[in-house]
């Protein structure tokens, strides 16, 4: 990893963030030869301060990048896992593509609305959910699929599903676990996954280390 040397104008812009922030700031652009490279990076590193990705976030990452305000926001408006409003403390996101969808997943999603409260693509009033459905996840097999803060659970039914929501509402647990909610809540697996995530995820960001792990889980 190469030394970061930041501008006068750059420093400015990274002031208001947290020294945590920072540091992932000059660790980021120093794994790249170019800083336009770490736009992506760049913009979690934002998501992590604000809690989802401001005008005012988009503005430091095109400065730190050199990036117009306009390619940071095409990049940041393409990847639906940049979110541009606050979400609530745990996002469940229920994969209806084909697989998914053969398998029931519209009555999950529908099971997970009803209980939370909270309609598909909406945050609910107290902060607690947000809900959203999503493409493919990658895990056909292991249909129907979802995801607590990017941890992923196989094989819900609608049940499963309302149980969910309710050990989330009434547990509040600090930390989401793929293998703890796969026991709870999951079905059959795709297979068994060669890497297992131990961590588990307090952010409903994906970050660094770890897949939906929080950052300094790794
Ligand atoms: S269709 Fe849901 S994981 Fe592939």
């Amino acid at each position: 990893m190469k030394d970061v040397v930041l501008s006068a104008e750059e420093t400015a812009a990274i002031n208001v963030w947290s020294s945590d922030s920072q540091s992932l700031v000059r660790e980021m652009l120093g794994k790249y030869p170019e800083k336009r490279s770490a736009v992506m990076p760049l913009l979690y590193v934002s998501m992590i301060e604000n809690g989802y990705v401001t005008n005012e976030g988009m503005k430091t990452v095109s400065i730190l990048t050199g990036l117009t305000a306009a390619q940071v926001q095409s990049v940041a408006s393409f990847y639906s896992m940049y979110k541009r409003e606050e979400l609530g403390d745990y996002l469940i996101s229920v994969c209806t593509s084909i697989s998914c969808f053969l398998r029931g997943a519209d009555d999950v999603l529908a099971a997970i609305e009803d209980e939370s409260n909270v309609p598909d693509g909406e945050t609910g009033d107290e902060g607690k959910f947000s809900v959203e459905h999503i493409e493919c996840n990658g895990a056909c097999g292991g249909a129907p699929v979802v995801l607590v803060n990017y941890e992923m659970i196989e094989g819900v039914t609608p049940d499963k599903g309302r149980e969910l929501v309710k050990w989330l509402r009434d547990g509040g647990p600090d930390v989401v676990n793929t293998e703890e909610m796969q026991q709870l809540f999951g079905g059959e697996r795709a297979f068994d996954w060669g890497v297992k995530e131990l961590e588990g995820a307090i952010l409903p960001i994906p970050a660094f280390g770890p897949y939906g792990s929080a950052r300094g889980d790794s």
